[in-house]
């Protein structure tokens, strides 16, 4: 007997919208971008629960002709390309003539439209089987609904989230269809509330102050590069705004948003050395490139592309982006942050050997030395290498000195131990919290006007989410509109400057969460974020007292020699090895 046998038509179809439709989401992208092609300059998108009762669609556009409509849900049915070659210089979001057919096979869908000069027409399906074509008197244009999304399909259904999962990977879809298509007016409400209304605009800055705040477009380092064969304009926020994640990255192809690690690396090179490693600038990349040197054909919702010449690519933005920044910020690159754990570990080793071989000639450094530091009023210390060249002046007995204002150095009974001061104080901090935590609770600062943050829809669902997490660690952050949150008090140790940084860190980890985690681990991880926002930072200048109770709350706390990161704190360097190096043995 054979194993093998043709499946029937129907469930071929419901395997291949798998592809295409996974979630609500999908369903509203192909919707939109089927919107984009055809040439709308207006789209108003309506959902309920979340997308999963219903999605509602309408545009503008050129509309399509009643005599399409009857084949209009069958699969490989499409408009924008004829043959083969089509296929290698793809202009329009879609090509593949499947989105609509797959949206059909798993849901109820409605479609009316009109094209210019002639009457309108309306047909429905209701899990892929098609009703007629009816004359229906409409305005220019096209308006889908498709109700109950996988209706038929209950075991894809239960892989839905909750709905403020599902609106929120839809929020920021369009998000991004918003930033790839400035000139479109768009809508968007949930419920009948309205989510986003974002007027059509000239200039993407705008587009880009409505999402994330007048501020920040404001301050974006503005460049334009190359031409339409290969070009492009990239809007850079300033360094301190950066993210946890690389999803403050947001690239779009010839319009069309992808995630993309060759260009998402040249962004990260082209900023190497001017942010702290293991941070993601905030960037926005508009790409533009003969369609027919990519390949977007090689992912079922395109979220991926392929370039023909990807080190041309690679170069082209890299080279330009880094001169950009380098005119910017001129000789500000903090090499040190460059390289693997261990080399930096033996740049640093290497760092100090110099330093101590340099100052057999001393000349005084102001500003190397934190106040409150060397005077030559101290003798030299008991512990410390016989002799042989240390100015006292270079070392107060059992002092702490900051170098290069990032580094602690400390003598030790052995020889001396130098700290990453950020490191050193960011696990002091999370010890501290962490005993707090278990005691009672932290304590906070209250605002008399609270602060406001511009933030995403899907941010004010996540604060809504997880309040109790926040109070639990003394922050009182409420929403105050669809994408607005209101800080009324903050963690004590923490600065208010420092504290939209630390609630975004705090959201884009638990929006990048893939599944549920216990309440204490989420607790550990915000706690670990609030003791890295509120530690000192390398290059800050400290003051002695600031030093000193650094070091004896570190000391106090016995704490462990790598920050809650996984950074080593502090490294021991002994007599002994000083010794070996100066040649004594
Ligand atoms: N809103 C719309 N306005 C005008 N025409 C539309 C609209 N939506 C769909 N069409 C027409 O229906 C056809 C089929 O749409 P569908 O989304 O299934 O395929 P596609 O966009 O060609 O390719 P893909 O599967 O890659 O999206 C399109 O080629 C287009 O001609
Ligand atoms: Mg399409």
């Amino acid at each position: 007997m054979s194993h093998i046998r043709r499946l029937p038509r129907e469930l071929a179809e419901k395997i291949a919208a798998g592809e295409v439709v996974e979630r609500p989401a999908s369903v509203v992208k192909e919707l939109v971008e089927n919107s984009i092609d055809a040439g709308a300059s207006r789209i108003v998108i309506e959902l309920e629960d979340g997308g999963t009762k219903s999605i509602s669609v309408a545009d503008d556009g050129e509309g399509i002709a009643g005599e399409d409509l009857a084949l209009i849900f069958e699969r490989h049915s499409t408009s924008k390309i004829k043959e083969l070659d089509d296929l290698y210089a793809v202009k329009t979001l879609g090509f593949r003539g499947e989105a609509l057919s797959s949206i059909a096979a798993v849901s109820r869908v409605e479609l009316v439209s009109a094209t210019a000069g002639r009457e309108g027409a309306r047909v429905e399906a209701v899990g892929g089987e098609k009703s007629e074509v009816k004359p229906e008197g409409v305005p220019v244009g096209t308006r889908i609904s498709v109700r109950d999304l996988f209706f038929n399909t209950p075991a894809r259904k239960k892989f839905l989230k909750k709905q403020s999962t599902e609106l929120g990977r839809i929020t920021d879809l369009i998000q991004n269809l918003a930033m790839a298509w400035p000139r479109i007016h768009f809508e968007l409400s949930h419920n009948h509330r309205k989510v986003f209304l974002l007027p059509a605009t000239e200039d993407v800055r705008e587009r880009i102050g409505q999402f994330f705040g007048a501020e920040l477009a404001r301050d974006l380092i503005d460049i334009s590069h190359g031409d339409e064969a290969l070009g492009f304009r990239a809007l850079l926020a300033p360094r301190q705004h950066t993210r946890a994640n690389t999803r403050s990255q947001f690239i779009f192809v010839n319009h069309r948003y992808v995630r993309d690690s060759l260009l998402h690396g040249a962004i990260m090179q082209a900023y190497r050395g001017f942010i702290e490693s293991g941070r993601y600038p905030v960037a926005f990349l508009f790409l533009q490139i003969d369609p027919a040197e990519v390949d977007v054909n090689v992912h079922p919702s395109k979220l991926e592309i392929r370039f023909r010449n990807s080190s041309q690519v690679y170069a082209t933005l890299l080279s330009a982006v880094r001169a950009e920044l380098e005119k910017t910020w001129p000789h500000t690159a903090l090499t040190m942050d460059e390289g693997t754990l261990d080399e930096r570990r033996a740049r640093i080793r290497q760092k100090i050997g110099d330093f101590f071989l340099r100052s057999e000639k001393p000349t005084r450094q102001t500003g190397l030395w934190g106040p409150g530091g060397a005077t030559s009023e101290h003798p030299q210390g008991p512990g410390f290498p016989s002799a042989g060249g240390f100015p006292a002046a270079f070392l107060p007995v059992r002092g702490v000195m900051q170098l290069h204002n990032t580094f602690l150095i400390e003598e030790t009974d052995e020889g001396f131990r130098i700290s990453d001061q950020h490191a050193l104080h960011e696990r002091v901090l999370f010890h501290e919290i962490g005993t707090k935590l278990r005691e009672s609770s932290i304590g906070s600062q209250q605002f008399l006007s609270p602060l406001m943050m511009a933030v995403t829809e899907q941010d004010v669902l996540t604060i809504e989410e997880h309040g109790e997490l926040f109070s639990r660690v003394g922050l009182d952050v409420k929403p105050a509109g669809p994408r607005s949150l209101a800080i009324h008090a903050v963690p004590q140790v923490l600065s208010p400057e420092e504290t939209p940084a630390f609630i975004r860190d705090v959201l884009d980890r638990l929006e990048e969460e893939t599944e549920e985690k216990p309440f204490d681990e989420r607790l550990e991880e915000l706690a670990a974020a609030l003791a890295c926002r509120a530690a000192v930072k390398a290059g800050q200048a400290l003051s002695g007292p600031e030093i000193e109770s650094i070091v004896k709350r570190a000391s106090d706390a016995k704490v462990q020699e790598t920050c809650p990161h996984g950074r080593p704190t502090t490294l021991y360097f002994t007599v002994a090895e000083l010794e070996k190096r100066f040649g004594r043995k």
